[in-house]
């Protein structure tokens, strides 16, 4: 595989598919659903929770599993499978030409309680969209790759999105390997323990274009009727862990003028963004999704209560707005009920916008397709925006049934499943001639 490829590196706003189709067959590539719904269940089968649903926490035995699993998939396909120093994972189909390759990719890392599509769809399209080149006997001018890279989910280790982060030079390897994780262990004594890393190049070289399918994941394409979303860009992430810190005593005999309860602390954070939320209005989303308590027992007073606040908005500067009302609001919580607060960042990204150029491909590509194609922004983030940072970048979206996703009920009707592969291999074949 050549992955450590001399060539000029594509930026942001560069020109994107040529239109030449210089891509010789013996017959046109085609998608075969079945086989990717088929490949979809049996991906789904690793980590099955039994609900519909999957749990492969990033760098955990179930994640390692799926790796394995999707890595021999691609060496199927004669490709060879190379790893970085995290995991991040890229095989190439060579085309006529040298050079970088046009990487199609996503993650196979879920939530605890996650479904079957957030990200398995982006890495095993891409696995289809080679697979139809190779059954088709097409060569495209240049090397086609897929990847899946580590930890997109941040629900073990934050922040979301590190592999490709850390694939694109945003991170440094060590730091990536040194966060400690919810359950105890650090990032790299997981990928040591598996023997998940691996000698590819950190950072890995600029693709030449990057795109990656996703099912949307909220309730905007099924609200239009519409079968592909050609996706414009990702808002900005903040998320923060709040510990507050009182006093522990005891239920029944603290009167409560004399009260320092941590807990009560951390139900108000809560009600404080759901608040500032709906006060900000427009694309602004808040979130308390974690929080514990300690000692965590009915006749106890907390003493402790760590609280991890998501906020998110498409305007950066609201995005800043909301983070300024949220010091401000703790710094008064703190004082009327005597706690303490300790804040770290665990992520922060600002909102992200796919190369126009990219953005018009997918559309068009959608179109030419025959199917209906609206444009919107990403509630979700997604490694296609680290990808971003280096090369031409965008999304293809297909439609998340009644909205659902990070929960075992997330479903996108079979053929739209199809349907967002077809236009990935299209787009894929006219950025890669
Ligand atoms: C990833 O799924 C995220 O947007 O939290
Ligand atoms: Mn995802
Ligand atoms: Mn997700």
């Amino acid at each position: 595989m050549p992955v450590a490829v001399p060539a000029p590196t594509p930026q942001p706003g560069d020109a994107v598919g040529d239109g030449s189709a210089v891509a010789t067959s013996v017959r046109p590539p085609a998608i075969d659903v079945d086989r990717l719904l088929g490949r979809l269940d049996a991906l789904g089968r690793i980590g099955d929770t039994g609900d519909g649903g999957c749990c492969r926490l990033a760098l955990s035995d179930a994640d390692a599993a799926g790796r394995a699993h999707v890595g021999g998939l691609l060496r199927d396909l004669g490709l060879r499978v190379a790893s970085d120093g995290l995991g991040n994972t890229v095989a190439v189909r060579p085309g006529r030409e040298d050079g970088p390759p046009v990487l199609i990719g996503s993650h196979i890392d879920t939530v605890r309680t996650g479904g079957r599509y957030d990200g398995n769809l982006g890495v095993l399209a891409g696995v289809e969209v080679l697979t139809a080149l190779e059954e088709s006997g097409t060569t495209t001018r240049r090397p086609v790759g897929v990847a899946f890279f580590t930890n997109e989910e941040g629900a073990r280790f934050a922040p979301d999105m590190m592999g490709s982060l850390v694939f694109v030079g945003g991170m440094d390897l060590d730091q990536a390997r040194s966060v400690q994780g919810i359950d105890g262990p650090t990032v790299g004594q997981e990928l040591d323990r598996l023997g998940l890393g691996g000698d590819a190049p950190v950072p890995f070289p600029a693709p030449r274009a990057f795109l990656e399918l996703h099912i949307e994941q909220g309730p905007v394409l099924e609200g239009l009727g519409v079968q592909i979303g050609a996706v414009t860009g990702t808002q900005a992430i903040s998320w923060q862990e709040l510990v507050f810190h009182g006093v522990s005593n005891h239920a029944g005999t603290t009167p409560m003028a004399m009260r320092r309860d941590a807990a009560y602390a951390a139900a108000e954070l809560t009600t404080f963004v759901r608040r500032l939320a709906l006060e900000l209005g427009g694309h602004q989303v808040g979130t308390v999704g974690s929080s514990d308590l300690y000692p965590n027992l009915v006749n106890v007073v907390a003493g402790r209560a760590a609280c991890r606040v998501d906020l998110r908005n498409t305007d950066d500067d609201v995005l800043a707005e909301a983070e300024g009302r949220l010091v401000a609001f703790v710094a008064e919580l703190c004082r009327a009920e005597g706690v303490t607060v300790a804040a770290r960042t665990l992520a922060r990204f600002d909102a992200v916008s796919f190369d126009p150029a990219v953005v018009d491909l997918v559309e068009a590509t959608a179109v030419r397709c025959g199917y209906s194609c609206a444009r919107l922004p990403s509630g979700a983030g997604h490694d296609a925006q680290m990808l971003a940072r280096v090369c031409p970048a965008g999304m293809i979206f297909v439609p998340s049934s009644g909205g659902i996703s990070h929960n075992p009920a997330e479903h996108t009707d079979p053929a739209l499943l199809g349907a967002g592969a077809d236009v990935l291999l299209h787009a894929v074949l006219d950025l890669a001639g």
